[in-house]
């Protein structure tokens, strides 16, 4: 089957970077949020967004042609013809099993349903919906516009055909997809999680103070971002979330949430988002490492 119309749930961080990454794609993309305040949000992150890579030349068209394909909605109705739904909303399995269950009466037959969640069961998700087989991970990394990957999970009920067709979708997007299976976590978070979560344990146990451990992984590997700066840019409640989901399904310490993870996050510590996490971020441009 061809994409040609995509629907996106949820005008977050996540969603509205999946909607500029199709739309710049080619795509005519409707995004679909509770209420015009969010869609208004996440249509300002998207123009700010592309005139970065219109001023740097890394966008064929103007910001404004791409800007052109997108359209945001308050009405499910407006995704009755989408040929693909990637669902990026809140991390909460019944409020997603609530939205596919009301969208698979309205949206054509023959369409995917994808989640970009990066833990929750995609099996869980499609028992929700009468097109089992139809039913994919799309799992997108933050920043979307920048980051290259997208995990495309295939669960025991989808259709070979199905599978493919995302996968290709993945490219057109200009992605590198990775094949994975529906086992929690997929590829990345499965090797992800445990890291940050030993970073916080070496921290917890003096091994190293915050930016130490950050600036040994970032100058001694490589990585962008030590563990505790990419640990408050993912959200520490995200990874809260997300060590819930993956102790429950595999009952391992390596994904237990540490102590002090769990008391940041009870304190409304969440990182970058909250001004405050393992850093502190008054003045953003040069955060400062909490005394913890
Ligand atoms: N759109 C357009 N441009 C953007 C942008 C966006 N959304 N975000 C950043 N940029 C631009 C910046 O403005 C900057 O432009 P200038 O050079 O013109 O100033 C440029 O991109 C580079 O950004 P920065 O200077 O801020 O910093 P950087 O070089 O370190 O790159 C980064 C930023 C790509 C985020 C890099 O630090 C990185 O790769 N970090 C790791 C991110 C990561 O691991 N993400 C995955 C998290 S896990 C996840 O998402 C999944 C999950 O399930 C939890």
């Amino acid at each position: 089957m061809e994409i040609k119309k995509v629907g996106v749930l949820g005008c977050g961080l996540m969603g509205s970077g999946i909607a500029q990454v199709a739309a710049t794609a080619g795509f005519d993309v409707t995004v679909l949020e509770v209420d015009q305040k969010y869609l208004d949000q996440g249509f300002a992150g998207m123009e700010k967004s592309l005139a970065k890579f219109g001023e740097k030349g890394l966008i064929q068209e103007t910001p404004q042609a791409v800007r052109a394909r997108l359209k945001g909605t308050t009405k499910m109705q407006d995704l009755a013809d989408c040929d693909i739904i990637i669902e990026a909303v809140i991390e909460n399995v019944d409020e997603k099993k609530k939205l596919y269950a009301a969208l698979d009466g309205i949206v054509k037959q023959d369409a995917i349903f994808a989640s970009n969640t990066s833990s929750i069961s995609i099996t869980e998700l499609l028992t929700s919906t009468q097109r089992p087989e139809r039913f994919i991970g799309l799992h997108f990394f933050n920043p979307v516009p920048l980051m290259k990957l997208v995990e495309v999970v295939r669960t025991i009920a989808t259709a070979g055909d199905v599978y493919d067709t995302g996968y290709e979708f993945g490219k057109k997007l200009g992605k590198v997809p990775v094949r994975t299976s529906d086992k929690t976590g997929f590829i990345v978070n499965r090797l992800l999680v445990p890291y940050l979560l030993d970073a916080i344990r070496a921290f917890e146990e003096g091994v190293g103070s915050i930016d130490d451990i950050d600036n040994a992984m970032k100058l001694g590997c490589g990585y962008p971002m030590g563990p505790f700066t990419l640990l408050d840019f993912v959200g520490l409640d995200t990874t809260y979330y997300i060590t819930h989901v993956m102790y429950d399904e595999f009952k391992e310490r390596r994904f237990a949430s540490p102590p002090l993870l769990k008391r940041l996050v009870m304190a409304g510590w969440y990182g970058r988002k909250s001004g405050k996490g393992f850093y502190d971020y008054s003045d953003p441009n040069h955060p400062k490492p909490n005394k913890l």
